[in-house]
């Protein structure tokens, strides 16, 4: 947001378009709908209910121009430091170039990638074949796959969305939540002999994977009958092998995923590790190719047909210059329930910032809420605040048009259901006559639809790296650094300090005194002195 000129015109066109509904605008432009929609990977996105025009996109674009988009564009493909307070490249794109194909990344890049992708090859290969087996020469029956935030949300993603896919009886779950409930539930349905862990976190430092780490050890430890050796049922995924190796796991189960890939952005790595369990080496290239093809669109496009351009650009318009304070997520795809929360960490953690690249405070917002769940479920749930709340909330809708295994009648409604949930929101009904008031609805409320034929291996990985692009375009655009997550550290110190508080006998003075008599009634009722 350097240019103050160009700014000050958006705010300008924010103000025009205020009261024209949106749909005037396409009886200005009859060609509205192929000027607002946009193609690529087999993606399409149509921007076209949103209030903006012809004039506003060209000025965003404009905006693009003067933040030096294009150039910060080659500098990610290219290696540069773009993560500055860490002082390293942000190289995910690398994971999914093949060296054939891309001449763009570094080669010493391309070639780490490959040599990490060929390790988890054989790893993966080695066990759906029964060679990589448990003591008693048996099969793993099921992987538990122990990671949160982007050690977990990615690969959790996938492995829903790519049901259709299945070519394994290999059973994989996920253990992200510290809460023993969870742990006690998952394990008490696994054979212990037949059970292997993943224990994947890029730093091999976040205390709740650790915890559950532990308990799968003394779980395994309690049940495995001797001759069984515990150190089988446990591979790593880490940046930090040395910890992984300190802490018990055989160096030749450990699978390194490179420094220079972010923690939400990793699923591009060893971290995919149970999509290609589930469903096989071949999808998970799949997966990888659809991102790359997103990849190569991002960085050859001209700006005005660039998807992740437009969609971040739509973003910042509806954020910036027409005051959104969220963007929900609702994809009409039932194994894309897990989208919302994956793009929570991905735009939250990523943009949830206030100070600029040199350390600044910015004076205009970064990212927005992100939020959303599954339609039609949500239509049942809090649509209806979308619609006649007095927040302003823009949609993205996700919608696959094929149905997945028959089922079409299901599929005609799914689609009906999607076209009418962002048909309502620009309409509403209030041109209508005879409408009680309560029942009005005002319309009006800005909604994009990201559509494809069908959801496969390669266009949810374009899919994901669409958004991932977009929110780089977000915040160069910002001039804020979406490659650290300083945000979360405070808290994972103040965690320590306090379980240090439970565990000692006295009560340390450092608290405030709503945490410190919340510790106090904990410790209490931990020792039986209160119940
Ligand atoms: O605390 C946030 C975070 O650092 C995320 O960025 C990351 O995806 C998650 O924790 C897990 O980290 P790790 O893979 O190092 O366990």
């Amino acid at each position: 947001m350097k240019s103050k000129k160009q700014v000050g015109q958006l705010h300008e066109y924010a103000r025009d378009l205020q009261n024209t509904p949106i749909i005037e605008l396409f009886s200005a432009d009859p060609n509205r709908v192929s000027d607002f929609t946009f193609e690529a990977a087999g993606l399409f996105l149509d921007v076209s209910k949103n209030r903006l025009n012809k004039q506003t996109l060209s000025s965003l674009l404009e905006l693009v121009d003067k933040c030096h988009v294009k150039e910060k564009i080659a500098d990610l493909f290219n290696g540069v430091h773009v993560n500055v307070t860490e002082d390293r490249p942000a190289l995910h794109v690398a994971l999914r170039a093949s060296s054939d194909t891309e001449s763009w990344v570094p080669k010493n890049f391309i070639a780490e990638a490959e040599e990490s992708k060929l390790r988890l090859k054989s790893l993966v290969d080695a066990m759906r074949s029964g060679e990589k087996c448990n003591d008693d020469g048996e099969r793993f029956s099921d992987v538990v796959m122990i990671g949160v935030g982007g050690s977990n949300l990615g690969p959790k993603l996938a492995i829903e969305a790519l049901r259709e896919e299945e070519t394994s009886a290999i059973n994989i779950h996920f253990l992200d939540h510290l809460d023993g409930e969870k742990f006690r539930n998952l394990v008490s349905s696994l054979p212990p002999h037949k059970t292997l862990f993943v224990v994947a976190s890029k730093s091999f430092g976040t205390s709740e994977t650790l915890r559950n780490y532990e308990s799968a050890r003394d779980w395994l430890k309690s049940r495995l009958i001797e001759k069984t050796s515990l150190k089988n049922h446990f591979i790593a995924i880490t940046a930090n092998g040395a910890k992984a190796k300190a802490a018990g796991i055989n160096e030749g189960n450990i699978l390194k995923i490179p420094d220079w890939v972010g923690g939400r952005y990793s699923v591009w790595s060893a971290m995919g590790i149970p999509i290609a369990l589930k469903y096989g080496y071949r999808v998970y290239e799949d997966f990888l190719s659809g991102a790359a093809l997103l990849d190569h669109h991002f960085r050859t496009a001209p700006l005005e047909k660039n998807l992740p351009v437009i969609l971040g650009m739509v973003g910042i318009w509806n954020t910036n210059f027409l005051q959104s304070s969220s963007l929900a997520i609702i994809p009409y795809e039932h194994r894309l329930s897990s989208l919302p929360m994956y793009l929570q960490q991905l735009e939250m953690e990523s943009n949830g910032k206030s100070l600029s690249l040199d350390g600044a405070a910015i004076d205009y917002h970064s990212a927005p809420v992100t939020w959303g769940a599954s339609g039609t479920d949500a239509q049942h749930s809090f649509c209806q605040l979308l619609h006649q709340g007095t927040h302003q909330i823009p949609v993205d809708f996700i919608l696959a048009l094929k149905a997945p295994l028959g089922y079409e009648k299901h599929q005609d409604m799914i689609v009906a259901n999607c076209l009418a949930q962002s048909r309502a929101l620009m309409l509403g009904n209030e041109r209508e006559n005879n409408i009680e008031n309560h029942k009005k609805l005002r319309g009006d409320r800005p909604s994009s639809i990201i559509y494809m034929d069908k959801l496969h291996p390669k266009t949810l990985g374009a899919l994901i790296s669409l958004y991932e692009h977009k929110t780089f375009v977000q915040s160069t655009v910002w001039n804020i650094n979406p490659f650290d997550q300083w945000g979360v550290e405070l808290g994972k110190a103040f965690a320590s300090s306090i379980i240090n508080d439970i565990d000692s006998e006295t009560s340390c003075n450092q608290n405030d005194p709503s945490t410190a008599a919340i510790i106090s009634r904990y410790k209490a009722l931990k020792t039986g002195r209160c119940t």
